[in-house]
């Protein structure tokens, strides 16, 4: 187990962090409020992703794979932290000559258009590269996701090419546009390699 502590992050709207498994509930809620605005953007989901159950496994989960190394996935709360904005997952990590993620990520409906996750997705790709010290961060988007490829591009992700049938998105193999956003600084951590 890695001793890197839990992260938090703060912008001016959200509070982040990797959520404890007793606010599970907060968590159904958003996936409960927002079941149909992400459909369309997302894998499949079965009847239990709409339950606190699930959630509580999940996140017990996503804390033992953010202490394993594998993954950080990040839940963007209220400055309250009683509500859910959205969650920003740092997943695959791959260390080695690699040191790369995939950066996947949703907003509530109600919480878009507002720049709350441009901002949130800068500190975390602070984050990434300072802390975990990654040297890449990959995001893919459907071609008709424009919404999503406007707020890569201002973050300074660059297009990498476009990949055909890359994700099964609601049912459906999906081409996917390819970015990544590499560090800045080139100061990759070498740590595990
Ligand atoms: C992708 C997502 C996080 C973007 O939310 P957001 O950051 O609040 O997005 P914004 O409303 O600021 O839109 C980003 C840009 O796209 C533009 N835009 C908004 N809707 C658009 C549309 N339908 N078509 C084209 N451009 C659009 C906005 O004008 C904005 O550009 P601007 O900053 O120059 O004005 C959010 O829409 C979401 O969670 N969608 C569902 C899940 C998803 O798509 N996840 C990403 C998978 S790759």
């Amino acid at each position: 187990m890695r001793e890197i502590s839990l992260p938090r992050l703060i912008t001016e709207r959200s509070v982040i962090k990797l959520m404890e498994p007793q606010n599970a509930s907060l968590m159904t809620r958003f996936r409960v409020e927002n079941r149909q605005h992400l459909t369309q953007w997302e894998p499949t989901r079965s009847p239990q992703f709409y339950t606190e159950l699930f959630w509580q496994v999940q996140l017990r989960t996503a804390i033992r794979e953010f202490r394993l190394g594998n993954s950080v996935c990040l839940v963007m709360l209220n400055a309250q932290e009683t509500e859910v904005q959205g969650v920003a997952n740092c997943t695959n990590i791959v260390r080695g000559t690699f040191q790369a993620c995939t950066l996947g990520y949703a907003l509530a409906a109600k919480y878009q258009g507002q720049g709350i996750m441009f901002d949130a997705l800068k500190v975390v790709s602070r984050y990434l590269f300072e802390e975990q010290g990654l040297n890449r961060i990959m995001a893919n988007y459907l071609p008709r996701n424009a919404r999503s490829g406007i707020l890569l591009e201002k973050l300074g992700f660059e297009i990498e090419g476009q990949a055909r049938r890359f994700l099964r998105i609601n049912g459906q193999w999906e081409d996917h546009i390819l970015t990544s956003l590499v560090n800045p600084d080139g100061k990759e951590d070498l740590r595990n390699g």
